[in-house]
């Protein structure tokens, strides 16, 4: 059985039972980066990033897997799927691990054809999830108390997104930093 919506650039044809996630972490005003790398600092939120995305695919722009130490890169566990424009970096990204891809149709080929497929994850960072956002069906956000300056924003959840759960319900939790974050799950009903 399949689902196809053609109004939608990138929601080819999938499967009912494949699941497209996007996760992300926003401080006020969606704000996900800063200079090429996030304005804080929460090793809780890289601890259930790992959790969420171990065993599946993940997508990201090359942006941002450049954000990510050498020493940290590929995400272990983890088919890294990069999406760049630039064919000359093809060979390096494959040498240090990735699987390089020149679009989001064929990122999303690759994460189709990649160990843990059943569950897909879009990382970012904000030019890929606009891209991918019409195409996925769950976005798990790390809500973070703070309003650092940023030049990167996360996609807006329009109408057609329903909020399934807040950790905690209401308020925060505290890092052990003392940054305060409480983690959603989000749908797309439609
Ligand atoms: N807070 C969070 O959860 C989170 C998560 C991820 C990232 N981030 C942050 O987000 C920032 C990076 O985001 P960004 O929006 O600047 O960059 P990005 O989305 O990571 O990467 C952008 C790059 O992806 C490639 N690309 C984008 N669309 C493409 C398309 N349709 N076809 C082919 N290639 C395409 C291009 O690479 P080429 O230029 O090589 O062609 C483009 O420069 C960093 O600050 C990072 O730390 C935050």
């Amino acid at each position: 059985m399949s689902n196809t919506n053609q109004s939608a650039g990138h929601r080819a044809e999938t499967t009912t039972s494949e699941r497209i996630g996007m996760i992300w972490a926003e401080a006020a005003d969606g704000i996900i980066g800063a200079g090429g790398t996030m304005p804080w600092s929460l090793p809780e939120d890289l601890a259930h990033f790992k959790r969420t995305t171990i065993g599946h695919p993940v997508i990201m722009g090359r942006k941002t897997w450049e954000s990510f130490p050498e020493k940290f890169r590929p995400l272990p566990g983890r088919t890294n799927i990069v999406i760049t424009r630039d064919a000359s970096l093809h060979g390096a990204l494959r040498a240090a691990g990735a699987v390089p891809v020149g679009s989001t149709d064929q990122a999303l080929k690759a994460a189709r054809a990649a160990e843990g497929a059943e569950e897909i994850w879009v990382i970012g960072g904000g030019e890929i999830y606009a891209a991918l956002a019409d195409g996925a069906h769950l976005a798990i956000k790390t809500v973070i108390n703070a309003s650092p300056k940023g030049d990167t924003k996360a996609p807006a959840l329009d109408s057609a997104w329903t909020k399934l759960l807040s950790d905690p319900d209401s308020g925060w939790l505290t890092a052990a930093n003392g940054t305060e974050y409480r983690v959603e799950a989000w749908e797309r009903k439609s």
